[in-house]
């Protein structure tokens, strides 16, 4: 039996072959460190690192090329944000469907002083915009919004928030895990301080890497959480005044680099407009699908607008992890079930804490594959 993996929410797969080719040749071929040496190979590194910082700036529409912090992945990115910028007395406003990359830190600073509220969101995950202004405080040092919910595909209207955080002069923060790749995400038109993004889901690069894309005024006020060599101004013990060396400390996941230059090569050639209208028209087809299905409780946005391809359901009557399991066991079907390291998503939604079935889709999922879905949870269901 062919597995049909639908979880792209949790790692896109498969990669485009390039991202594996190119990764080989940096570690059988190149070999060679970021920043350190002047040989041919070392050269190479350098260009290939500079072309990755480059596609995010044009996949993003971000102008600070030295701005584009290269981070071991999405958690990382989030956690320099927060941990470098909120101090004691701080405020920080988030969403009810954040994730625990922003969750956890938050909560870890909580415990020293710093304060945050949740803006509430509806029952389908999608934030209620109105609710922004009457929270933000005199101390709401920045507003950090997943864009949209990895539980039930929300998409936020991040635009909204935007226009409401440039009035109170307050930085606006993107976590772009579920969205970056799948839909286009534009760093001015959001009016955006920071955006962190993963590799490995949309961006189709390997795990173990990401970006923190930057507003010089912003970066000012971060202080580097971890510190080291850079292979710049050796001769001080200081961390560099200049970014991205002043966040990018120690050897960084070349392997990484090299397969998520290649992976972002794929995605441009490809276009995200693709990638988004294959998504769309996917999820039409599962929504239409699964709606036909009765005794199956589908979460999220009923139609395909503003939101990505990551569908929660729920089986009253049924064990989800068991369903889950038969998915598997007698489908091939790859879906991931409970929380999804999302608590407060799942209260939302009213799904706490059983959780839900998640179903997500990438580029590589075919009509197919969703079909034959449609197919298994029909036939879980009216067992
Ligand atoms: N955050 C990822 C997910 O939603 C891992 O599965």
């Amino acid at each position: 039996m062919q597995p049909i993996y639908l979880d792209h929410a949790a790692t896109s797969f498969p990669k485009p072959p390039t991202v594996g080719a190119r990764m080989r040749e940096y570690v059988d071929q190149v070999g060679a460190n970021l920043n350190r040496g002047s040989y041919a190979a070392a050269q190479q590194t350098g260009l290939v690192t500079l072309r990755l910082r480059e596609r995010l700036c044009e996949l993003f529409n971000f102008p600070w090329m030295t701005h584009v912090v290269l981070t071991p992945g999405n958690t990382w990115g989030l956690n320099l944000l927060l941990r470098g910028l909120l101090r004691p007395g701080d405020h920080c406003l988030v969403s009810a469907v954040e994730h625990n990359a922003v969750m956890r830190p938050l909560t870890q600073l909580a415990r020293n002083g710093v304060t945050f509220d949740r803006i509430p969101c509806d029952s389908t995950g999608r934030l209620l915009v109105d609710w922004v202004e009457p929270l933000l405080r005199y101390n709401t040092r920045l507003v950090l919004l997943t864009h949209a919910s990895n539980v039930t595909g929300a998409v936020h209207d991040v635009q909204a928030v935007g226009r409401i955080c440039r009035i109170y002069g307050v930085p606006l923060a993107l976590d772009a895990a579920q969205t970056a790749g799948h839909l286009p995400v534009d760093f001015a038109a959001l009016g955006l301080s920071a955006l962190s993004v993963p590799g490995h889901k949309g961006l189709l690069g390997p795990q173990g890497i990401g970006a923190l894309l930057l507003r010089p005024d912003l970066a000012e006020m971060l202080v580097p959480t971890v510190s080291g060599g850079t292979g710049s101004v050796s001769d001080s013990e200081q961390v560099p005044e200049y970014l991205p060396d002043r966040f990018e400390p120690g050897t960084p996941n070349l392997p990484g680099i090299f397969g998520w230059e290649a992976a972002l090569a794929y995605l441009q050639k490809t276009t995200v407009q693709a990638v988004h209208a294959h998504d769309r028209t996917l999820s039409q087809r599962l929504l239409d699908g699964l709606r036909a299905v009765p005794g199956v409780v589908m979460y999220g946005p009923d139609t395909v607008d503003n939101r990505v391809g990551v569908f929660s359901l729920d089986f009253p009557g049924k064990d989800n992890a068991e369903v889950a399991a038969a998915l598997e066991e007698r489908f091939g079907i790859l879906s991931r079930c409970g929380l999804h390291c999302a608590p407060n998503a799942h209260r939302t939604i009213g799904t706490f804490p059983r959780g839900t079935v998640r179903l997500s889709l990438g580029w590589y999922t075919t009509a197919r594959e969703i079909d034959r879905a449609i197919e298994a949870v029909g036939k879980i269901s009216a067992e």
